[in-house]
């Protein structure tokens, strides 16, 4: 239902504006309102960027007057200078804070009504759900059904599966830049390797890696990564995947001790292995990182990568060091329990992407023969920008800005 946002009434108070509206009684400061003043001269409607120099606003700043649109629509306000400014009330009602009306409120607008809620899983939910799209379909640029289509799936569920692909490196290639461009690091951008180990690293060796994200090393790891097995002639090298906004879930309720050790103790990791390479976060985060509102944004597993552990890290040892390795012994237990980890054969013609934030990714059995695999990564905010403008209104979403 929409709702109108007439004005019922407002009352100006010394240093805040009162509003009625339907949605119940809110209050503005006055400075507040200056600086967000959407006139011309204080905001640039094309480049979507504020022009006003808030810090210059007289801080005991209060209008000249107040008065309602004819339309009772919006509310007037003309300053001390002349200046005159027009607030809508739906942008008032959208964007009130003291307290917050909240009827269609920015997180809502974000999550397109519902429409990108994650949905977390484990194995027996991929029996029925797999998440999968047709090479061609995503390939299609004459509608953006495809590429939506694909997008929403990572966004859902971590991670899809992208059928039907042409089995080289420069098909896989398009297919990733179909979502924006690639992002290079210090083992370069598009690769293409056989298990060689003509890099130090243990992902170019034949061995087993347990479930891990890639990039703890860095401040803000990659956001997406794409596979493709491009060739192979031995046995193993199955791949694995594991949801741990899924696993998080599990943590919390059965331990929940457990669940803020790993949400609160830093863990440092590098990337060193190359003689002229010596990377690490600009700062150590926990394993378990939260968004304002308190919803699992990115789990930085990796035990490969970890940096050693001191005092930097555990500010209550005697406690805390006991804690945090039960803690990870827990958590071990949990991503790798046969109901979360999903096993899967990747195979020629198949893509994997996956939410490199989210989903933990393995090779859990080491392998025989010759194998070729190629992929990238892509950031995480380019990936995020592609997801919301595919499915949502652009229109919608900057009247969240
Ligand atoms: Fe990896
Ligand atoms: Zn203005």
């Amino acid at each position: 239902m929409i709702r109108k946002h007439f004005l019922q009434m407002f009352i100006q108070k010394d240093k805040y504006l009162v509003v009625d509206l339907p949605q119940g009684q809110t209050k503005f400061h006055y400075i507040w309102l200056r600086d967000h003043c959407r006139c011309k001269q204080c905001y640039d409607h094309l480049t979507i960027q504020r022009l006003v120099n808030s810090p210059e606003i007289p801080l005991e700043i209060s209008p000249h007057h107040v008065s309602a649109s004819e339309d009772g629509l919006s509310v007037n306000v003309v300053w001390p200078d002349e200046h005159q400014s027009k607030y809508d009330l739906k942008f008032l009602a959208n964007n009130s804070y003291w307290p917050p009306l909240n009827p269609e409120s920015g997180a809502k607008i974000h999550s397109g009504n519902g429409k990108l809620d994650k949905v977390p899983w484990n194995v027996e939910f991929l029996k029925e759900n797999l998440p999968q799209v047709e090479y061609s379909k995503v390939m299609d640029t004459s509608t953006d059904d495809g590429i939506a289509e694909w997008c929403l799936k990572i966004w859902k569920y971590g991670f899809c599966f992208v059928n039907n692909t042409p089995v080289d490196p420069e098909s896989t290639k398009k297919l990733i830049e179909r979502i924006a461009f690639i992002r290079p690091t210090h083992y370069g951008g598009f690769w293409d390797f056989t298990s060689d180990l003509s890099t130090h690293d243990n992902a170019y060796s034949d061995v087993a890696i347990p479930l891990h994200i890639d990039n703890t090393y860095f401040t803000d790891p990659a956001g997406l990564q794409l596979f493709h097995l491009l060739k192979h002639t031995g046995e193993g090298g199955i791949t694995t995947l594991c949801d741990s906004l899924h696993a998080a879930n599990i943590l919390k309720q059965q331990n929940p001790e457990y669940y803020e050790i790993l949400s609160k103790i830093p863990v440092p990791a590098h990337s060193a292995g190359e003689e002229n390479v010596f990377i690490q976060p600009s700062h150590a985060k926990p394993i378990i990182n939260h968004d304002n509102e308190g919803n699992v944004i990115q789990v930085r597993w990796n035990t490969s990568d970890r940096s050693v552990m001191n005092g930097l890290s555990f500010k209550n040892p005697e406690t805390e060091v006991p804690l945090f390795y039960a803690a990870i012994k827990k958590w071990n237990d949990i991503i790798e329990s046969k109901d979360n980890e999903f096993f899967h054969q990747l195979k020629p013609g198949q893509c994997l992407i996956f939410d490199n934030w989210r989903v933990f990714h393995s090779r859990r059995t080491s392998f025989t023969g010759e194998r070729r695999m190629c992929g990238a990564y892509i950031n995480h905010d380019d990936y995020v920008s592609r997801v919301k403008l595919l499915n949502l209104s652009r229109d919608d979403l900057l009247e969240t800005l």
